[in-house]
C-alpha cells in the first residue's frame, strides 16, 4: 500500500513527532503541508491528513492542501494533536465535498503553551509521549493491513 502523510506542526513539532513514528517503519511519503502547496496525490492508495488543532480546526495549510490536491473518491485518514479535544469538522466538511473514503481518525493530545497556558507552564506537557507514539503506528497499521 502506498501512503503518503500531508501535515502541518507548528507550535511544538508534536504533530510531526506523529507522523515521524509511523513512517519510520511503514511505507509513507510526508508532506509538510506549510511547504509544499501542490502535490500530485493520484498514485496514492491511501492519504493521511494530520495537523496540530489552531482555533478549533486543522492548520489552514493542510485544509487548503486538501481543497486543492485531494482527488475524487479516495480512501482518506486524519490524525491530530491537541491540548484539549480533537476537532475534525474542518477538514471532514473538505472530505465531504471529494467524496472520500474516511477509513480512520486518530488524535492524541499535544504540549499546549499557547496563550494562558503558557502561565502555568502549558498543558499536556510531555505529550506525545511514548505510550502516544505506540498507539498511532498502531492505528496506522490496522487502517492499511
Ligand atoms: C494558536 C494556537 C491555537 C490552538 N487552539 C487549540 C484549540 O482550539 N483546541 C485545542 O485542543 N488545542 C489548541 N491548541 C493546542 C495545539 O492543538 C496542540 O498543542 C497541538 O499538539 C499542536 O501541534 P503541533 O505541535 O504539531 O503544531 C492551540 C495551539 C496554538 C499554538
Amino acid at each position: 500500500m502506498k501512503t503518503a502523510i500531508v501535515y502541518a506542526s507548528v507550535h511544538h513539532g508534536n504533530t510531526k513527532k506523529i507522523v515521524d513514528e509511523i513512517a519510520k517503519d511503514q511505507n509513507v511519503d510526508l508532506v509538510d503541508a506549510t511547504q509544499v502547496k501542490e502535490k500530485d496525490l493520484t498514485e496514492y492508495d491511501a492519504i493521511g491528513f494530520a495537523s496540530g488543532i489552531y482555533y478549533g480546526k486543522f492548520h489552514q495549510a493542510v485544509l487548503n492542501f486538501a481543497a486543492v490536491n485531494l482527488p475524487q473518491e479516495k480512501k482518506v485518514f486524519l490524525i491530530c494533536t491537541h491540548g484539549g479535544s480533537a476537532a475534525f469538522q474542518s477538514i471532514e466538511t473538505i472530505l465531504e465535498g471529494k467524496h472520500a473514503d474516511l477509513i480512520g481518525k486518530f488524535s492524541c493530545k499535544g504540549y499546549d503553551t499557547y496563550g494562558p497556558f503558557k502561565l502555568v507552564g502549558g498543558i499536556a506537557k510531555g505529550h506525545p509521549d511514548e505510550k502516544d507514539l505506540t498507539a498511532a503506528v498502531e492505528f496506522y497499521k490496522g487502517i492499511t493491513k
